[in-house]
């Protein structure tokens, strides 16, 4: 397994690039089933988690080419309407595929996803909401079948609480839906008005994407397209946070300024002060004087829980006593034990981080444990005193390209080891 090496203490100076969003490009990705023409996508973040769903696509028909900076995938025929296990249980998101697939061809069966490190991430909602529009729904052998040989019928889903994938995987069954759907409590986290630009360039009727209330009016087909995706804002955020800390200064570059309001607004709550030398870049110096502020973390456009490791770390950094709650995930902190181990000072209850700084974070062997833990983790090993090991990277490299060699690029001294 791979591991990173990093000595801390080096300031961070340059212009660090932003890749596209995963979280935009895996939804995006599973819209290509929608349609038997051919769609190309550009901006395509070169993860992990694209690989699975690329192979994912593959395994129910698709034909996937690297096209530039992304995909061109046409799946001219669906031969075959399962996702299998041993793909799913590397990627939640594979429940991506299920109305697509439902809506295309009438049949999906998806291996349930089962949980991950930070939390048990049901997708009952996705299920209810499937069965709103007249599939069936069955459980099987830790298969999860949706079906409906005669097509969807449009109607209104109310969600109980905002679903990203849930809204995307609805949305994507609505738009071949007969008649009109209403999805309301919707997510509208911009990766969702993505989604729906691209459903829309294929010739779907989509109103109000990125609000709270999302009406659709389904159409007979859908036909090819050219989409790029979003810049990712939670790498955008990862690397302003490390530059919050260690920048002299660092440039952050491809960044879409408005999908990241909240948290701009509160490092300033913090004591960051940032400036914008163009309409996509930020640039951001290290402060040394930041202050403790509260958090919780909200759905968009609140403060975005992919966000939280990493600001919990930047606060170990900061004069003062911060209070962390997180509402969306039922166990998001398993960086803390980690930033423990480094020397900070930090207790928890239930789902509220208590944050005492400012303490020296000093180099360890540390091990990642989910995406934005492992985030977490490197940014205290930038800030801290001496060499730190992180292992399991493989976490990391789901979500973040070559962040070791961005991060090189603007002095960080990291490398990855076997
Ligand atoms: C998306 O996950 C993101 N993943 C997550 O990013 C992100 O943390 C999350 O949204 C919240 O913003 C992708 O977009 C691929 P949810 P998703 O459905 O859609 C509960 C990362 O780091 N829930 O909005 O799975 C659920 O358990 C990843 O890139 C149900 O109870 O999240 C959670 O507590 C991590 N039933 C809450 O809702 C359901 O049917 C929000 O989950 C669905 C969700």
């Amino acid at each position: 397994m791979d591991k990173f090496v990093i000595e801390g203490g080096h300031p961070l100076k340059g212009v660090i690039p932003v890749s596209g969003a995963k979280n935009a490009a895996l939804p995006v990705l599973a819209a290509t089933l929608l349609t038997a023409d051919e769609v190309t996508l550009d901006r395509i973040p070169k993860v992990r988690d694209i690989r699975t769903m690329a192979k994912l696509l593959e395994s129910v028909g698709a034909e996937v080419k690297p096209n530039n900076g992304g995909y061109a995938v046409r799946v001219t025929e669906v031969t075959s309407a399962e996702a299998p296990y041993e793909l799913v249980k590397t990627m939640r998101a594979s429940s991506l595929v299920l109305g697509p697939l439902v809506a295309r061809c009438g049949e999906a069966r998806v291996s349930m996803p089962g949980g991950c490190a930070i939390g048990a991430r049901p997708i009952n909602l996705h299920l209810t909401g499937l069965e709103k529009l007249g599939a069936k729904i069955s459980q099987e052998h830790g298969y999860v079948r949706a079906h409906a040989p005669n097509g969807l019928t449009g109607a209104v889903i109310h969600f109980d609480r905002v679903t990203v994938t849930g809204t995307e995987d609805l949305l994507m069954a609505a738009v071949l839906a007969k008649g009109e759907t209403v999805i309301e409590n919707a997510a509208r986290e911009p990766e969702v008005s993505d989604l729906a630009d691209l459903l829309t360039k294929m010739g779907a009727r989509i109103e109000g994407a990125g609000t709270s209330t999302i009406q659709v009016e389904g159409v007979a087909e859908l036909h090819g397209a050219t989409h790029a995706i979003i810049p990712d804002r939670i790498e955008a955020g990862t690397f302003l946070i490390a530059g919050a800390l260690m920048g002299d200064p660092l440039t952050v570059d491809g960044v879409n300024t408005e999908h990241i309001a909240a948290l701009i607004d509160k490092m300033r709550q913090a004591g960051v002060e940032f400036s914008f030398p163009s309409e996509d870049r930020i640039e951001v110096r290290a402060s040394g004087k930041l202050r403790a502020v509260d958090l919780a973390t909200k759905e968009y456009p609140g403060f975005a829980t992919d966000m939280q490791a990493q600001f919990l770390a930047m606060m170990t950094q900061a004069e003062g006593e911060s209070e962390i709650i997180e509402t969306i995930f039922e166990n998001r902190f398993m960086h803390v034990s980690e930033l423990l181990r480094m020397g900070a000072d930090i207790a928890i209850e239930g789902n509220r981080a208590t944050v005492r700084g400012k303490t020296e974070l000093s180099g360890a062997r540390v091990m990642a444990s989910d995406l934005r833990a492992s985030a977490s983790l490197v940014i205290a090993a930038l800030a801290a005193r001496g060499e730190t090991v992180i292992d399991r990277v493989y976490h990391i490299d789901r979500g973040y390209e070559r962040i070791e060699e961005k991060l090189s690029g603007v002095g960080a001294q990291i490398h990855r080891a076997e």
